[in-house]
Order: structure tokens, then C-alpha cells, then sequence
């Protein structure tokens, strides 16, 4: 039996992890799949592993309030290097850019296991920006055996960096997978919302916000909220929701400004399935999160991208995303233009997701099947159709 031992410590991580290990799951007979939750964070993690009904066999539940890089870090990596001794997998799994990813591929590292990172690739080429993501990823890369590129651009930026060719597997972005099961399953049932929510966003054109990345912590953030509080005071057909992350960092400022105006809904994070409803009935979703960028064309909606550089160029060429930055007056520029031109929005809503079609995960076990001892060749995996459609689907959407 092949083990595969899948580390999750974030809410995206379970998003872009749920996917993976339930394909694992569906496998039994070829893998055994452990899961270690880090619990970096508690709430937003629980939500998402409800909702896709997965209990991991470790939660070193290390989370605290406002925990610094170097705490989490420390605590992390202690806690998976046992986890990874006592399980003693072939493979760990990590996703992504968080801690939690960066400390599943040292810890793997130190008991010489391979690595297999999801969503390898993403670059910036700004080592703070994003904070500490451009710099986590670069050193799970370092560390990894077998790299999931989500794009062709992600596969560039790694063969630049003299990662073998033959390490390197285009597989699309487990995050679609995840976004088509949970509107499979729920149908678009509305979901539960504060009181009177549902009603206000039948009759107002909704902008969908989240925000949290650190390197906007402090003057980029005060930036964000004046901008939607511009927004909200000038155009009485708007109506904001803001699901708020609980970083304290980011409640504070949020709540100081945004706070008690009748069309900006702060509110707390959402289940999966409720921010996927939300999401749908939005007209502009307004976010500085990676994943959000990455889901938002399967959905048909234009997104403006509060940072000043995105590792997801891919939405920007393909027209579905606009990089808006963080001062006050450009964001609300933007935001105001957008909101005011309908033909423009459609525009940008009608985009092939140049992220992945929703296989990304049954591709990434396909290949780690294909290099268990004694399994067939890998290159029989690209000759068949879920490959072949795939390559097709993938070159509609390349970066110039
Ligand atoms: C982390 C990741 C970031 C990812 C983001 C997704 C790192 C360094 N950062 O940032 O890459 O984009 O998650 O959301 O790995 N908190 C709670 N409850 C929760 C979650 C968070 O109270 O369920 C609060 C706690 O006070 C915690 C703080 O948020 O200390 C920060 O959490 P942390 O995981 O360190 O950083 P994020 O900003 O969430
Ligand atoms: N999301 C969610 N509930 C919310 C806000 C976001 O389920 O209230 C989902 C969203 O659909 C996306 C993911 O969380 O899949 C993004 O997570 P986050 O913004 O925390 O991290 P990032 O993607 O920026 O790393």
C-alpha cells in the first residue's frame, strides 16, 4: 500500500486539499491516506472540513489569536515532523503557500519522504508580496519531488528556475474541482444569511469583498475601507457584503471604518457553499484572495484584484480580472467604473476559467499512482482523453 500523507492547516489549504484526499479516498485499494491538520486556523478550517466531511487522523490544533510567522512556524513544524515519523508515508502532500505548507514540506524533507506540492509555480518575483507566500513557496519548491503546476504559466516560471522537466505536471487547480462539487451538491440552495441579507441582495447590485493579506496590513488597509465606504455614500444601488477574516488585524480596522453603514454587511466568515451562493449572485467581487481569483471566472463574474501584483496573471490576460492596487482613490476609480458599465462587466463575465475544469485532483493522484513501485509508465497518462481535453482546455488559456 502506497501511504500519502496530506497536510492541511488553512481554510484554502482545505478547499484545495478536499478534492485531493477525497480522490485518494475513493482509492483504497492503492493508497492509504492519512490526513495531519496543522489547525493554523480553527474556525475557517473547521467550516470548510464539514462541509466536505473530512476528520483528520492528526489535528495539532496550534492555532492562537494573533499568532506571529515565527510562532506558528516553530509550533508546525515540531508538530509534523512527528506526525511524518510516526506515519512514515512515501509521499506528503502540501498545498499551496501558507506556514502549514512550508513546514509539511521541511518536515518531510527532515525524515527524507518526498514531497508532492499542489499549486507549485505561483511567482511573483517580489519576496514581500505577497507576505511571507512568495517566499514560503519558493522553499517548498526547493524541497519538492513532484511539482502540480495548476497552469502552463506556473510550469514556466518553475522550469526557469531549472526544476526538471520531467518533475513538473500541469494538472489545473484543485480549487475548481472543489467550487463544482459544492454547487453539484447544493444546487444553489440559499443558504443562511444574517437576517433580511437574501432579500437586500435581490434589490441591489452586490459587490463581494474579502481582504486579509498581510502586506496590506495598516495604511493599504485603511486604503480598502475608505474606498468601499466612498463607493457605498456615493451610489445608493450598491450593497457591500464583506465576509471578515478573523485575523485581528484585519477585524479591526474593518469593523473602525466599515462599521454601522446601512449598505456595507460585515459579516462573518462563510461556509463554503454560502460564499459560493454569494459569489454567484454578486456583480463585482472586490478581493485581494488568490483563490477567490482563481473561482471567479467559473462563475462568470469580473473581479478587481486590490494588490499590486498577482502570481495569477492567467485571469488578467484571459480579461476576467483587473489589477487595481491598494490606494483609496484607485480602487474606488475602478470599482465606480466597473459598477457604472454594465457592458464592461459582461465583457469580463464571459471568460473560459483559465484555472483548470474541475479534474485537477483525479490527475495528481493519476500521477502519483503512476510512480508507486512497480506501477506502468507515466507517459501512458497523457495519451488518455481526460489528459488530452484537458491540454486543450489549458492552451485556450496561456499568458502571453
Ligand atoms: C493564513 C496564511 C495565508 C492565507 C490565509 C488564508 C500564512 C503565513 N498565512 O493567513 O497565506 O492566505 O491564511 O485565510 O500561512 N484566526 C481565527 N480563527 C480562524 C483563523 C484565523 O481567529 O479560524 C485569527 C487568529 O487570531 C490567528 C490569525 O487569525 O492568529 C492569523 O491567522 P494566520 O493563519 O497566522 O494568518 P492568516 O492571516 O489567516
Ligand atoms: N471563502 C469562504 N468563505 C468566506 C470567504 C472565502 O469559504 O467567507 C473561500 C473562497 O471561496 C476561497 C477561499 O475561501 O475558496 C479563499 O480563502 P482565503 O481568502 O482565506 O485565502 P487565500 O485564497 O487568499 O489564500
Amino acid at each position: 500500500m502506497y501511504k500519502v500523507l496530506t497536510v492541511i492547516g488553512t481554510r484554502p489549504e482545505a478547499i484545495k486539499l478536499a478534492p485531493v484526499i477525497l480522490e485518494l479516498k475513493r482509492r483504497p485499494t492503492k493508497f492509504s491516506s492519512p490526513v495531519c491538520s496543522t489547525g493554523q486556523h480553527r474556525l475557517m478550517l473547521d467550516q470548510v472540513l464539514t462541509e466536505f466531511g473530512i476528520v483528520p487522523d492528526y489535528d495539532l490544533n496550534l492555532m492562537t489569536s494573533g499568532q506571529s510567522l515565527a510562532q506558528i512556524t516553530a509550533r508546525a513544524l515540531e508538530g509534523l515532523n512527528r506526525v511524518v515519523a510516526q506515519e512514515n508515508p512515501d509521499v506528503v502532500l502540501v498545498q499551496g503557500d501558507t506556514t502549514t505548507a512550508f513546514c509539511g514540506a521541511l518536515a518531510a524533507f527532515y525524515q527524507q519522504k518526498k514531497v508532492g506540492h499542489i499549486e507549485a509555480g505561483l511567482r511573483t518575483e517580489n519576496k514581500f508580496s505577497p507576505f511571507p507566500e512568495e517566499m514560503n513557496r519558493r522553499l517548498v519548491c526547493a524541497l519538492t519531488d513532484y511539482h502540480f503546476a495548476p497552469t502552463h504559466h506556473a510550469r514556466a516560471a518553475l522550469l526557469s528556475e531549472k526544476v526538471p522537466r520531467s518533475n513538473i505536471f500541469i494538472t489545473g487547480n484543485t480549487v475548481i474541482d472543489a467550487l463544482l462539487w459544492v454547487r453539484e451538491r447544493t444546487q444553489w440552495q440559499i443558504p443562511d444569511l444574517p437576517e433580511g441579507l437574501v432579500e437586500q441582495v435581490a434589490h441591489h447590485q452586490v459587490i463581494l469583498v474579502t481582504g486579509h493579506r498581510r502586506e496590506s496590513f495598516g495604511e493599504a488597509f485603511e486604503n480598502i475601507c475608505g474606498a468601499i465606504r466612498d463607493i457605498a455614500d456615493s451610489l445608493p444601488e450598491a450593497l457591500f457584503i464583506y465576509p471578515v477574516h478573523l485575523n485581528p488585524n484585519v477585524q479591526k480596522p474593518v469593523n473602525r471604518i466599515l462599521g454601522g453603514h446601512a449598505r456595507i454587511k460585515l459579516i462573518a466568515p462563510q461556509p463554503y457553499p454560502s460564499f459560493v451562493w454569494l459569489m454567484d449572485r454578486a456583480s463585482i467581487v472586490l478581493t485581494d484572495s488568490g483563490g477567490v481569483q482563481e473561482e471567479a471566472p467559473s462563475l462568470g463574474k469580473p473581479v478587481l484584484v486590490m494588490r499590486t501584483a498577482t502570481e495569477r496573471p492567467e485571469g488578467i490576460a484571459a480579461g476576467n480580472a483587473r489589477l487595481v492596487g491598494v490606494t483609496r482613490e484607485g480602487i474606488a476609480a475602478e470599482l465606480l467604473h466597473l459598477l457604472t458599465h454594465p457592458a464592461e462587466r459582461t465583457a469580463m463575465s464571459s471568460v473560459r476559467n483559465p484555472y483548470g475544469d474541475g479534474h485537477a485532483a483525479e490527475r495528481i493522484i493519476d500521477v502519483l499512482a503512476a510512480h508507486r513501485p512497480g506501477a506502468g509508465k507515466l507517459k501512458s497518462l497523457n495519451s488518455c482523453d481526460k489528459w488530452a481535453g484537458f491540454e486543450r482546455h489549458m492552451n485556450d488559456a496561456k499568458v502571453a
